[in-house]
């Protein structure tokens, strides 16, 4: 590991204030037409051991910094981002594919995260709590349990939102009073190592905030086994979530993994409102989002008429380049668009009806839309993580709900119902973190408590349960005679 000047479009991390690379480097190259964004380095183990242990030193003084000055430095974080906004969406929409607007709905919304984090944290109180109401216990006693930090979190970050999903990991951890290693994704690293440059110049403490780019296939199994680490924040496929909570150990951490979001439409839905809210929640950034909407459990009464708005809409969705606002753009890399083209072979090959699409320029595949998928196809279960929605026909709504929860999935599901009996009925019974009436399934806004369960993770994210996630309840006891 060496001080390094970035230029020429080789990118460093931030150790300890300065900005450092390797000998090794990797090419990061942009999902829309294959040119090199440029290269970050490829921390080694050596590099890394260093880098935990400044960020252990670095988050003693931190930690007993005024939550006060914390917030301010985050306050000086959202400003900055905010002030850099189109730049930065810029280096996001290439470098992830992500069409314009959504690229800067991203870093806009990071901002206003940061923020309100800022605030949050400062109304995060202990409390004292006598002993006399327990049975046998006097009023001599008394519990005074405050907010501590944990130490250094380890926050690894998904590709599909590289600056919000990193920040919304940085920021409680750091008003919580933590250090912070991000480990960002490797297509999606240049995006976070900007926001890092941002936490940096609104005067963060050296080393409270430290990054390691690198290919997680070399260094990954290594960081989130060093016992340095206090807790794991991890966002990303069900797979690799399973594998870290296997190796790490009696670490505590909070996953957020992948999804198979259901949109169950009912008989007295408003079919119009519908269709355009689940084909805007299943295609945005070509399907490329958790909380997509990745099947509809329609009721057979209506499925005709919803199948045809639906359709509708889909073939309004502009595809193609993400700077000219189309909403359907390439996919991250070529095995996810193999990935998904599997998927739409496999439906078609088992009979389901192709509506459109299934129609693919390297790694752009058109939005594609099936009915009458059957539960005995790939595309019922799997995540496509690309734009193709199958729908299923049930008979009534407790046909849909055992579907759904057939599922090895439970992020969130949308029911569509203009009857509030029933909205609460199918709503009750999903396994799920959320449940949408009348809307697309998604995570904002961001202080709302957001989580998964089953196969699609553990812990809940949203700012104060993020914060309390990430800080622990110590106790001090006074007893008196
Ligand atoms: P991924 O392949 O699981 O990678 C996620 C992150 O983990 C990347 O930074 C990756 O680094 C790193 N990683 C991979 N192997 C690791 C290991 N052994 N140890 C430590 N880190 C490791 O996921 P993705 O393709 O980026 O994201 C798509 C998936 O994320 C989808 O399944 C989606 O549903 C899920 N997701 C879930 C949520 C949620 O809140 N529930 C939100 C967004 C995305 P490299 O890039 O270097 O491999
Ligand atoms: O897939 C990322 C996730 O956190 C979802 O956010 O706003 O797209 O629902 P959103």
């Amino acid at each position: 590991m060496f001080k390094c000047i970035e230029k020429e479009n080789h990118y460093c991390n931030l150790f300890n204030g300065e900005w450092v690379s390797n000998e090794k480097t990797i090419d990061v190259f942009s999902p829309i037409n294959n040119t090199i964004l440029g290269t970050v380095p490829a921390m080694s183990k050596e590099d890394i051991d260093k880098i935990i242990e400044n960020s252990k030193t670095s988050q003693l003084k931190w930690g007993e910094t005024p939550v006060s000055e914390r917030a301010s430095v985050l306050h000086k974080a959202a400003f900055l981002l905010e002030d850099q906004a189109d730049h930065i969406a810029k280096v996001l929409m290439n470098e992830i594919g992500k069409d314009i607007k959504s690229s800067l709905s991203e870093v806009k919304r990071t901002a206003e995260f940061i923020r309100f984090t800022a605030d949050a944290g400062k109304h995060m109180d202990g409390e004292a709590i006598g002993a006399d109401n327990f049975p046998g216990f006097k009023k001599n006693k008394m519990s005074f349990a405050q907010r501590v930090p944990l130490g250094v979190i380890l926050a690894i970050s998904p590709f599909n939102y590289p600056i919000n999903l990193s920040a919304s990991k940085i920021a409680p951890a750091l008003i919580a009073g933590n250090s912070v290693i991000l480990k960002p994704p490797t297509q999606g690293s240049i995006s976070a190592l900007h926001l890092a440059r941002i936490f940096q110049a609104a005067g963060l403490p050296n080393g409270v905030l430290n990054t390691v780019t690198g290919k997680a296939s070399e260094i990954g199994d290594y960081i989130v086994t060093k016992e340095e680490i206090n807790f794991i924040n991890f966002t990303g496929s069900t797979e690799i979530g399973k594998h870290i909570a296997k190796i790490a150990g009696m670490v505590p951490m909070m996953l957020e993994l992948g999804g198979k979001d259901a949109a169950i439409v009912l008989k007295d839905a408003d079919l119009d409102e519908a269709a355009r809210e689940i084909v805007s929640g299943a295609y945005s950034y070509s399907g490329q989002r958790c909380t997509a909407i990745k099947r509809v459990l329609v009721t057979e009464d209506i499925a005709d008429e919803l199948v045809k708005k639906m359709l509708d809409q889909v073939q309004k969705l502009k595809v193609g380049n993400p700077e000219d606002g189309c909403e359907v753009t390439p996919l991250i890399n070529t095995k996810s668009a193999d990935f998904v083209q599997e998927l739409i072979e496999d439906a078609i090959n088992k009979g389901a009806t192709l509506l459109c699409g299934n129609k693919r320029i390297d790694n752009l595949i058109y939005p594609t839309l099936f009915d009458n998928v059957t539960t005995d196809m790939r595309l019922a279960w799997e995540e496509p993580f690309g734009p193709v929605l199958p729908i299923i026909r049930v008979k009534d709504m407790d046909e849909a709900i055992i579907i759904a929860n057939k599922s090895q999935y439970g992020l969130q599901s949308s029911v569509f119902t203009q009857n509030i009996n029933h909205a609460f009925y199918v709503a009750n019974k999903l396994e799920v973190g959320a449940v949408q009436i009348n809307n697309k399934s998604e995570r904002g806004p961001d202080h709302f408590p957001f989580s998964g369960v089953k196969a699609s993770g553990m812990g809940t994210q949203g700012i104060r349960y993020s914060i309390e996630a990430m800080s622990r309840l110590k106790s001090i006891v006074l007893t008196v005679d």
